[in-house]
């Protein structure tokens, strides 16, 4: 599914980000911050958008140590298996759901588990997940990285189930935008 990119990035004026520490931001404080913007959604609500027909998203704010989107999904729409480059990540769901298959690269098992409103999660660089809206309307969630996403990696299933690293992109974003040729991995990284 491709993803919508505002052209116009906005930026958040909000005293949770304005008082981050200028430092690499661990999975707690990421998640942390994510809940507390979902918490307090006066500043960011009026962005929202949602767009059946691709996956919508903007960004909130960047430093050179983090930063923040906010995502708006129609049902179905999904980010396919993927991993965060050299980030860590956090999210929660602010509104509507998002089911999540998520494990650790290389590794046979994958979990299951849905993320209603207020449901948030957490992860470090070796985190594989995969989330979709489930339905039965539009999602609304925000997301952190800490540093900034520059390479997402998109995995497969081997023969032995294993999670296996198919290729890799750069990224300015949650999502690919489509422009970059992907580079074919074959292996774990
Ligand atoms: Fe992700």
């Amino acid at each position: 599914m491709n993803a919508f990119h505002s052209r116009r990035p906005a930026i958040l004026f909000d005293p949770v980000l304005r008082s981050l520490p200028p430092r690499l931001l661990r999975p707690f404080e990421l998640e942390c911050l994510v809940r507390s913007l979902a918490a307090s959604d006066v500043r960011w609500r009026p962005l929202v958008r949602h767009d059946p027909r691709q996956r919508w998203y903007t960004r909130l704010h960047w430093t050179p140590t983090v930063e923040v989107w906010l995502l708006g999904w129609d049902v179905d729409q999904d980010t396919r298996l993927h991993d965060h480059g050299g980030s860590r990540g956090a999210f929660c769901v602010a509104d509507g759901r998002l089911h999540e298959e998520h494990g650790t690269a290389g590794a046979t098992h994958l979990r299951s588990r849905i993320h209603g409103v207020g449901s948030a999660a957490s992860f470090s660089t070796r985190y594989v997940h995969n989330l979709v809206d489930c339905g039965p309307g539009p999602a609304t969630s925000l997301h952190a990285y800490s540093p900034p996403l520059s390479l997402m990696r998109f995995y497969e299933l081997d023969e032995r189930a294993r999670l296996v690293a198919a290729y890799q992109l750069p990224v300015a974003g949650p999502e690919p935008d489509g422009q970059a040729l992907p580079v074919l991995l074959g292996e774990d990284p």
